[in-house]
């Protein structure tokens, strides 16, 4: 039992110092619960409230695919350099040490391949196995303007509100089909309706032209995808680009990994990200770096 005799009357109530209320520095997320906001401080830096996300869950859909055949050998090395990996349930279990500290968005939709529409998807994770897994956000599909969009629309606000009763954010993912026009218009139309609908944050793509628009009328953080491999200083300048027109990071996948020095590329990008290092420099350190890969 405590002992009460001997309590001190303390006085260092410092009434002179009115308690902080600091506002959250991720933008449209001051409302959201403490544990969603602590999820959310893991996946972007809060020094510099952004992040550089590694994504390799490409294989939930399109299997082995180049740089992925051997996830423990190609990718775990890159994985120090993330602040953030983006990967399924099934490699996380498999491949990833549970020593593993950063933080770990998980793909949470599924159910086609690429052999058919992609955009035929369901949420394929239980909200316990994401909790199980102790993951800081689930990701989700969502096709606008596609052939299933309400059904894609409606996991992702099944997700918000499973992951809302737990805690646990939810990122959208604008999935483009492959007629579509990848523009500015459809990217605010995209990346607007998830967060009307309630997600966290949101994965788009760069667009040269208006992109500012595209996160300017997004009321949550968007970050950007890297698309199909291109030539390490434009991967660069994409991301360098949509980090000074407002993303609030990356979420790369085959840019660094069908990289020819991924490790030097994962850090010319995160150079990029989180101290606004030009692509010209960024680039230069690159060439440096993997000189020595
Ligand atoms: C696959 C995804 C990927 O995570 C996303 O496309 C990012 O990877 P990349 O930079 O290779 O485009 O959502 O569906």
């Amino acid at each position: 039992m405590a002992d009460l005799d001997d309590l001190k009357d303390t006085k260092e109530y410092y009434l002179d110092i009115p308690q902080k209320s600091e506002a959250f520095y991720l933008k449209g997320l001051n409302a959201i619960d403490w544990g969603m906001q602590n999820r959310l401080a893991r996946i972007f830096n809060p020094k510099t409230g952004r992040t550089v996300m590694l994504a390799f869950d490409h294989g939930y859909f399109q299997g082995a695919t180049t740089g992925l055949e051997r996830i423990d050998v190609k990718i775990m090395p890159l994985a120090a350099y993330a602040d953030t990996l983006m990967l399924t349930r099934g490699i996380l279990r498999s491949i990833v040490p549970p020593s593993f500290t950063q933080s770990i968005v998980m793909r949470a939709s599924g159910g086609t391949s690429m052999l058919k529409e992609l955009s035929n998807e369901e949420i394929a994770v239980d909200i316990e196995d994401s909790i199980r897994m102790n993951v800081s956000a689930m990701a989700v599909q969502v096709f606008i303007g596609g052939e299933n969009e309400k059904q894609s629309i409606i996991n992702m606000t099944r997700l918000v509100d499973q992951g809302t009763r737990y805690g646990i954010p939810t990122l959208a993912v604008t999935a483009v089909g492959k007629d579509m026009v990848r523009d500015a218009r459809y990217f605010r139309l995209a990346t607007r309706i998830c967060a009307e609908l309630g997600a966290h944050y949101i994965k788009t793509y760069y667009v040269e032209k208006d992109f500012e628009t595209v996160t300017a009328s997004c009321p949550v953080p968007i970050v950007i995808a890297g698309g199909k491999k291109i030539p390490e200083f434009d991967a660069l300048k994409m991301a360098y680009n949509s980090i000074q027109q407002g993303a609030a990071g990356v979420d790369m996948g085959r840019n660094i990994f069908q990289s020819e020095a991924p490790v030097a590329m994962i850090k010319a990008v995160r150079s990029v990200v989180h101290e606004n290092e030009t692509p010209e420099k960024a680039f230069e350190l690159y060439n440096s770096l993997k000189a020595n890969e």
